[in-house]
């Protein structure tokens, strides 16, 4: 399975519920990546999402412990082994974990590939992902350099050589 991700230079992706700093290539590329595909994401990074609705376009997996927890059109797992379950029929590279901190964290020994996008400023973030350079992770592309209103920023992708199987 795949991860995508936006950090900031301390591996940071979001403060006080929110997104660091959405960029509009960042948004572009993660929409064409996600497209068609199934994400996973946890209950508090779809209540940040307009409206609180899953992404239109694919197939949502949501999060949460609470047994009573609903979502239309979603799917919501309970646990670990109800997502595995739940994500049986999909190849492993039309998956997408799209986060946030808890869920990452997960999901993280079974992620083959990540797609992070890298900010080089510091945002003050209270949610991180693990610094996947310390983790083993092997940068295999890095795009030039671009710039959002003075945050300059890379596409990066990832691979992970110790990707644990799944099923
Ligand atoms: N930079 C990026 O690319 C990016 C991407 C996504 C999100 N974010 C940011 O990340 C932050 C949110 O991250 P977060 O860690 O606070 O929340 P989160 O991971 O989005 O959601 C946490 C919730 O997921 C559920 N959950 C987690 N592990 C579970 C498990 N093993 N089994 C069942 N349910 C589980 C729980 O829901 P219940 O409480 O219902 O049990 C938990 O409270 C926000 O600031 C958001 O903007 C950044």
């Amino acid at each position: 399975m795949n991860l995508i991700v936006c950090v900031d230079e301390n591996w940071g992706i979001g403060r006080e519920g929110r997104l660091l700093c959405p960029i509009p290539a960042d948004l572009k590329q993660f929409k064409a990546h996600t497209l068609g595909k199934v994400v996973i994401l946890g209950r508090l990074t779809l209540s940040t999402f307009p409206r609180q609705q899953p992404l239109p376009g694919r197939d949502n997996i949501i999060l949460s412990h609470d047994p009573a927890y609903t979502v239309e059109n979603a799917q919501v797992a309970h646990s670990l082994d109800e997502l595995f379950a739940l994500l049986r029929p999909y190849e492993e590279e039309n998956i997408y974990v799209i986060g946030g901190e808890s869920v990452y964290r997960l999901l993280l020994p079974y992620c083959q590939r990540a797609y992070v996008t890298r900010l080089e400023r510091d945002f003050a973030a209270d949610r991180f992902l693990p610094d996947l350079e310390q983790e083993g992770w092997q940068l295999k592309e890095s795009s030039e350099r671009f710039e959002h209103e003075g945050t300059p920023y890379r596409f990066c992708t990832y691979e992970n050589p110790k990707a644990e199987a799944w099923r």
